[in-house]
């Protein structure tokens, strides 16, 4: 366990536990960071400051459940790219919580969402392509998403070096 990833104060629950996903609220983004974080300090997604997440605190939703009630157990975003896309990101579970389907609910969730908004493609870069292969999305080459290599691969000290799976789903 990582110094941030300190042990929680409240009991986890003992059996799976009935999800609840919601739309993230400023209470939240302490936790939120500290789960992210976790898992980028092991290079399996990319870190985010605190600054990033109270900035598109609007994009995320975060699952709880009936025992641990307002404890975020984990986090996704919904960005909306442009009139037909957006992309599915920062997907991530509390490390003690992992394969309850928690990670499923805020995916199928995350797609509720882009359906109400019209979307028709939903995209992710991620290290987990056989996670997001049960929901249907596809591989395909980083060039096929512009607007996002443009807008913010650019930016990204791994732009040359990128190691991670673009994937979309169609809606
Ligand atoms: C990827 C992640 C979000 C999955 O969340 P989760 O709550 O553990 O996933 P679920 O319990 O909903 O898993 C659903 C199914 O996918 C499977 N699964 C989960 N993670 C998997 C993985 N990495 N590879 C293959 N299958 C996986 C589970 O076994 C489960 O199968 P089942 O329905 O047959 O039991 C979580 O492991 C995580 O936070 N990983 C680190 C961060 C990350 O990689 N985020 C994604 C990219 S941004």
């Amino acid at each position: 366990m990582s110094e941030k990833m300190q042990p929680l104060q409240q009991a986890r629950p003992s059996s799976d536990p009935e999800a609840l996903v919601r739309k993230a609220c400023l209470a939240d983004v302490a936790e939120m960071y500290r789960i992210i974080n976790y898992y980028a300090d092991m290079q399996r997604m990319l870190p985010k400051t605190e600054l990033q997440l109270y900035e598109n605190l609007r994009d995320y939703s975060i699952v709880t459940d009936a025992v641990t009630a307002d404890l975020v157990l984990g986090c996704g975003a919904l960005h909306i790219y442009w009139e037909n896309l957006a992309e599915i990101r920062a997907l991530a579970v509390d490390p003690e919580m992992t394969r309850k389907r928690l990670g499923s609910v805020l995916v199928e969730s995350l797609l509720s969402e882009a359906r109400g908004w019209g979307i028709k493609r939903v995209f992710c870069f991620t290290y987990e392509p056989k996670f997001f292969g049960r929901f249907g999305f596809t591989r395909v080459e980083h060039r096929e998403l512009p607007l996002k290599v443009y807008n913010e691969c650019f930016h990204c000290p791994k732009f040359n070096s990128c190691d991670e799976i673009a994937m979309v789903l169609d809606l």
